[in-house]
């Protein structure tokens, strides 16, 4: 199964099949936000570190037009593809330098993808291209994490300490990746009237193989497979032996319940599928209501960010 994941898919494309799309709770606790700030009509938004654009097409609902931005040209073609709606654009952009006109938006999010950029440069251009009273939206999520009933603590320590602490350990993840780790809660917004949300959790069934093809789009997974190429199929073999052995499952069961038919599979959904449990934490504020200042405490982090922007797969 694990081979079968590694056979000649792209990042971009495996990014935009596994990664989870922001709940609809919290897309509508920005829109709240912003609507309490703004009078509607809600004319643009703009998604920064858009990726495949799971982030950029929540937002279609609400506003006229929709543009969603990322350094990832294979990131953009992936968005652009998924694409429904008439009222979204995708356009190769850096968030620190967008191109767009001076307060043209109402809303500015940043889906898992703050820790990347130059905060320092980005809450510039946040400042420019709100119109008075917009909202930027910074948010992410921590692991997803299979729920298993009793075997909880046994799951999360798999996952943080084995695969994550020990086994990515070897400078496989940017030293920015704290910065999502502690939950964005380091990253000083440069506005006075924020919001910090924390009790939003996404609830959803999926595949086994869906969760091990989650893992596969980590950056540090990423970064092994360059650095590694022999190891890091044996790090998810390994992974997903272990992850089998807590579910008290074997491989064979797991091959056979997702090669059967729909109908077997809403059986196998009920008895051995993992629901993946994410918590969601985001900050907003209005951009035009408060003095920009600059952010002193960041400077830690921006050579680190900046070397960043340049490799362009990068994802969290
Ligand atoms: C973890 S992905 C998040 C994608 C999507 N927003 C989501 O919610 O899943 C981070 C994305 O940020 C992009 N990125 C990194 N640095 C960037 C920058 N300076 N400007 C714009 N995009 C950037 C990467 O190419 C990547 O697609």
């Amino acid at each position: 199964m694990v081979s079968r994941l590694f056979s000649g898919a792209e990042h971009a494309a495996l990014y935009s099949h596994f990664r989870p799309s922001p709940p609809k709770e919290l897309v509508s606790r920005i829109i709240s936000y912003v609507k309490e700030k703004i009078r509607p009509p809600l004319s643009h938004a703009l998604d920064v570190g858009c990726g495949s654009g799971q982030s950029t097409r929540v937002l279609t609902p609400y506003f006229e037009k929709v543009t969603g931005i990322d350094t990832s040209v294979a990131q953009i073609d992936e968005a652009v593809k998924k694409e429904k709606s008439n009222k979204s654009e995708y356009k190769v952009a850096y968030a620190e330098n967008v191109p767009l006109r001076n307060e043209s938006v109402q809303l500015v999010s940043a889906s898992q993808c703050a820790h990347w950029l130059n905060l320092d440069v980005f809450f510039k251009e946040v400042h420019r291209l709100l119109v008075p009273g917009g909202v930027v939206a910074l948010y992410g999520y921590l692991f997803t994490e299979p729920v298993v009933q009793g075997k909880q603590e046994a799951v999360h320590s798999l996952l943080w300490d084995w695969l994550y602490r020990e086994q990515l350990s070897q400078g496989y993840w940017a030293p920015q990746r704290v910065l999502l780790d502690n939950c964005f809660r380091d990253i000083i917004l440069p506005f006075s009237d924020t919001v910090r949300v924390e009790d939003i959790i996404l609830k959803r069934r999926d595949l086994f193989s869906n969760y091990l093809g989650y893992i596969i789009t980590w950056s540090g997974f990423r970064e092994l497979q360059k650095q590694k190429p022999e190891l890091a199929p044996q790090i998810l073999q390994e992974f997903e032996s272990r992850l089998l052995h807590i579910l008290q499952l074997s491989g064979s069961q797991v091959s056979y319940y997702e090669s059967t038919l729909l109908s077997s599979q809403v059986s196998y959904y009920e008895s051995t599928l993992l629901s993946s449990q994410v918590s969601y934490y985001e900050s907003t504020l209005p951009g035009s209501q408060v003095s920009y200042h600059e952010s002193t405490l960041l400077g830690s982090h921006l050579a680190t960010s900046t070397r960043s922007i340049s490799r362009a797969s990068l994802c969290d």
